[in-house]
């Protein structure tokens, strides 16, 4: 295998290769699976602290959440305080997980299209920096919340710039027919602000974007930016206010195959964003993807290879993303050196259905036998996050590696975690 190639695109920084053994963050897997088993999902510390910086160093001027629905842990959510990111959330299992990592409030944004009440409430009282309102009613539960807790919230309004970005159907969000956002076309974003300026207990800060997720076309970027600006301007000629932030959330997408075209960077996206957007207006960006995904390897271990069906001991439980949007993803043989001729193998999981493929055909060596390790990079955005219990698996643990050491971020879960929640 061209190793070397393959660690351009999809493998974390600190990857090398040593007699056939991948070896990341300085530890060989075959040491990382039997301290803490499988599956595992390894997290390369120094490449998320890398990916971090990338956005803070394009955007010194902005303020950069990190989109925490990728991957959260408190560990990770004290990285991203030491390096001056925010964090962007939208649950209160997420607001629960920022306050254990020491978030502090004011930089945290709490988004989603339907927070309950109560997530509201929790979210006033600690003091969240911004809320971002998507609907008429939350605008009125929030001044609601800030009336009786005798605050004024910093909010933005959640705008669909009519911005229909490539990709996925499920992950586009700026178009007109997403449940996301009031919709500037109609006119309901103009009235949502005019709503937050008439409600004392309510301070617009910003207008807030998000195109969709998985976005190469930095054109859509550029469109969208474009649009939220022109309506900045609208909104503060009419209100003779001046609205001073522009949030256009996440998106910027990642390559999870070798030799797939590469992404654009965070450097690529501030040039096209800088053009579009004026100096007076303060940038935020929400990214979440394009920082954890490549951070992070899944390892499974071989149990039968059948035909040309290679089982491992995961699947769709703890990476829905094939079987739920059809994603497509690598995997290589980790744990040994092997001179066997290639040949096409399905990785398939252990879960009961023939959907539950991790990877649709993939060249591994020929002789790949049970107890072998496999690595599927680019495994850090949306599968442990998105993990769930299905035929009562339970979720594998995420492990961080830097210079030689492996800190446990999220234990494995055990059958006495399922357990309790039976009456
Ligand atoms: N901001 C908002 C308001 C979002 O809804 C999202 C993602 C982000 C930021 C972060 O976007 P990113 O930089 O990660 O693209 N489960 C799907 C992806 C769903 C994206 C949800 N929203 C997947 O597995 O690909």
């Amino acid at each position: 295998m061209d190793s070397k190639s393959v660690m351009d695109q999809v493998w974390p920084l600190r990857t090398d290769w040593a007699d056939g053994e991948l070896r990341l963050g300085g530890l060989g897997v075959g040491d990382l699976a039997s301290t803490f088993g499988t599956p595992l999902y390894v997290l390369d510390e120094d490449d998320f602290r890398r990916r971090c910086a990338a956005w803070t160093d394009a955007f010194p001027e902005a303020d950069v959440h990190y989109g925490g629905k990728a991957f959260l842990a408190p560990a990770l959510v004290g990285w991203l305080r030491e390096l001056g990111l925010s964090l962007d959330v939208c649950s209160g299992g997420e607001l629960a997980v920022a306050q254990r990592g020491g978030m502090p409030p004011g930089r945290v944004v709490f988004h989603g299209n339907n927070k309950s009440v109560a997530e509201i409430r929790r979210a006033v009282e600690w003091g969240v920096g911004c809320l971002v309102l998507d609907s008429f009613e939350e605008l009125a539960r929030v001044a609601g919340a800030a009336r009786r807790l005798g605050v004024r919230q910093s909010v933005m309004v959640r705008v669909k710039p009519g911005v229909d970005a490539d990709t996925h159907a499920s992950w586009a969000t700026g178009g007109e027919r997403t449940k996301f956002g009031l919709s500037l076309a109609s006119g309901e974003a103009a009235e949502a602000v005019r709503r937050v300026l008439a409600e004392p207990a309510l301070e617009l800060v910003g207008l807030h974007s998000h195109i969709g997720s998985q976005i190469f076309d930095l054109d859509s970027f550029a469109t969208a930016a474009e649009r939220m600006v022109a309506f900045l301007r609208e909104v503060e000629r009419e209100h003779g206010v001046a609205v001073g932030r522009l949030d256009l959330g996440g998106g910027l997408g990642v390559p999870y195959l070798m030799g797939e075209r590469p992404a654009p960077s965070p450097a690529d996206l501030a040039r096209v964003l800088r053009a579009a957007v004026p100096q007076d207006v303060r940038i935020a960006l929400e990214p979440g993807r394009s920082i954890v995904a490549p951070t992070t390897v899944a390892l499974y271990e071989v149990g039968t290879v059948k035909g040309r069906y290679v089982s491992v001991d995961g699947g769709m439980s703890d990476n829905p993303r094939p079987a739920t949007y059809g994603a497509a993803y690598t995997a290589v043989l980790a744990s040994r050196a092997s001179d066997a001729p290639l040949a096409d193998f399905t990785v398939v999981g252990k879960h009961c259905e023939t959907g539950d493929i991790l990877v649709d055909g993939v060249d591994l060596p020929g002789d790949i036998r049970p107890g072998d390790l496999l690595a599927i990079p680019c495994s850090g955005a949306y599968q442990r996050s998105a993990a769930s219990n299905y035929n009562h698996v339970p979720r594998p643990p995420v492990v961080s590696v830097r210079a030689g050491h492996a800190r446990v971020l999220v234990r494995r879960e055990t059958e006495e975690d399922l357990l309790r929640l039976y009456t």
